[in-house]
């Protein structure tokens, strides 16, 4: 059988290549509020919101009308040499208003992935400047999805990534994942953890050598490590840690920035005191290729006296700072923060999470976990030894596709399957999205226990 536009000159990034081969690509079309629908009209609950960026529905006016304006206006300009579109000015006062910590700069990038590689270079531009040529290494976490760049791939702690590419670069160390449920000793608390997680923290700065840490990337939930909230304690653990060694700590909150946690920022629900926020993705929501990296003050008044050395600052991109994408970004901050959207993500979490936890009674679900609008179901072949489906089963892939073909959408992440709606959820259409998925597990199930048999 042939299938309809598959294989095609486009090369698809992500996607599992015997699924396309079987069913070929769905082809989306049109959305509407937290629904897409593809080109044979068939209609889909997007339960991740996209790649969990398009959290104001897919047929938002407020911010087809902030492009349609901004792209009337001053269709496009860069920010280099001193110039600046307006709506780049207003957006930065916005961010660092709403900041978690006191921020006073904004730096601008395209992407997640840019803007946490644009942190690693001022990181090393700062210990350039400042003497200590040797602080080059990285910290960060197992698990952790810090973007696809060379450098913040290496970041990421996913070993198929990882050693797809033969990553990761040398001055990058990771530490456990902070994942209770799969990492803790028996009998050990969620405190005890994190404090262990502390003292490993401990050990590697001062193996490695302080001077030598550039700094400790973390996303506040781990997204894409398949939602993992960090335990009781972690961030009050090692933030005393990083302090005492002077390593700044860099809060990556390209997923829980501006409101998935039922926060604005998954820092002040977790009590972070970042030194540098990186935030994209919902600051658009998704409308607009963007990635923001905010700076303390303490952090801004280094780099200034630093980039003193060059006159400018040695780095930037052509479209970053882009005059439309700053005129979406405002008014999706505007629907969250004054528009309600915010206060929507508090109204419905609770539901979300209760219908999230009641999964936890399926044969097949390990744990149930999440915060806010963001969950995940991991899946065990053993509910008692935790013991892991047999890889050749494809579980949470088998969930995800039949989920599809029921008109849900979500995502396999690992042995999990993941679920981020959109901020403009209701409480009828998170019923209406958990009775599909129950539905959906309960068929895989069935398949699952015919192919053991
Ligand atoms: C926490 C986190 N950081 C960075 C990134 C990379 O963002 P992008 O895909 O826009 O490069 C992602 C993407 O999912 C992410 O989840």
């Amino acid at each position: 059988m042939t299938i309809q536009n598959y294989p095609s000159a486009f090369m698809h990034p992500f996607s599992h290549i015997p699924t396309l081969e079987q069913s070929g690509p769905v082809i989306v079309d049109r959305g509407e509020g937290i629904y897409i629908y593809d080109d044979r009209g068939r209609r889909y609950l997007e339960g991740n919101s996209g790649l969990w960026n398009v959290v104001l529905g897919f047929d938002n006016k407020r911010l087809i009308e902030a492009a349609t304006q901004a792209y009337a206006k001053l269709p496009a300009y860069h920010a280099f040499f001193g110039r600046v579109a307006q709506s780049a000015l207003d957006l930065s006062e916005k961010v660092i208003r709403l900041a978690p910590m006191k921020a006073n700069r904004v730096l601008f990038a395209n992407s997640g992935s840019e803007a946490n590689d644009t942190v690693v270079k001022l990181l090393w531009l700062l210990a350039e400047q400042e003497g200590k040529p040797h602080r080059r290494i990285l910290l960060s976490r197992r698990n952790a999805y810090h973007g696809m760049t060379i450098m913040t791939a290496s970041l990421t702690g996913k070993d198929y990534v990882k050693s797809a590419s033969g990553l990761p670069v040398y001055e990058v160390r990771h530490l456990t994942s902070p994942h209770h449920w799969r990492e803790a000793k028996d009998g050990e608390s969620e405190t005890e953890f994190s404090g262990r997680l502390a003292w490993e923290l401990e050990q590697t700065i001062r193996n490695t050598g302080p001077d030598h840490i550039a700094g400790f990337f973390a996303e506040p939930v781990l997204g894409a490590g398949g939602v993992i909230p960090p335990p009781e304690g972690y961030f009050q653990a090692i933030q005393p840690v990083l302090r005492k060694y002077g390593v700044p700590l860099i809060a990556d909150e390209v997923i829980c920035g501006f409101g998935r946690t039922g926060e604005l920022w998954g820092s002040i629900k977790y009590g972070i005191e970042p030194d540098i926020v990186v935030a994209s993705k919902v600051i658009t929501s998704g409308f607009f290729p963007m990635g923001a990296i905010v700076l303390s003050e303490k952090m801004t008044e280094r780099l200034e006296r630093a980039c003193r050395t060059y006159e400018e600052l040695p780095t930037g991109f052509t479209t970053a700072a882009h005059p439309v994408g700053c005129a979406i970004a405002l008014a999706a901050i505007g629907e969250i923060v004054e528009g309600g959207v915010l206060k929507n993500v508090q109204k419905v979490s609770p539901a979300f999470q209760k219908q999230l936890r009641a999964m936890q009674d399926h044969p097949m679900v390990g744990e149930a976990r999440g915060v806010g609008l963001m969950g995940a179901l991991e899946m065990v072949a053993d509910k008692h030894s935790k013991t892991p489906f047999p890889g050749h089963l494809d579980v949470s892939e088998r969930v995800s596709r039949q989920a599809l073909a029921n008109g849900l959408i979500c995502r396999p992440l690992g042995a999990a399957v993941v679920l981020a709606p959109p901020f403009i959820i209701t409480e009828p259409q998170i019923d209406e999205l958990f009775s599909i998925l129950r539905h959906t597990m309960d068929q895989v199930y069935a398949e699952v226990r015919a192919a053991a048999a």
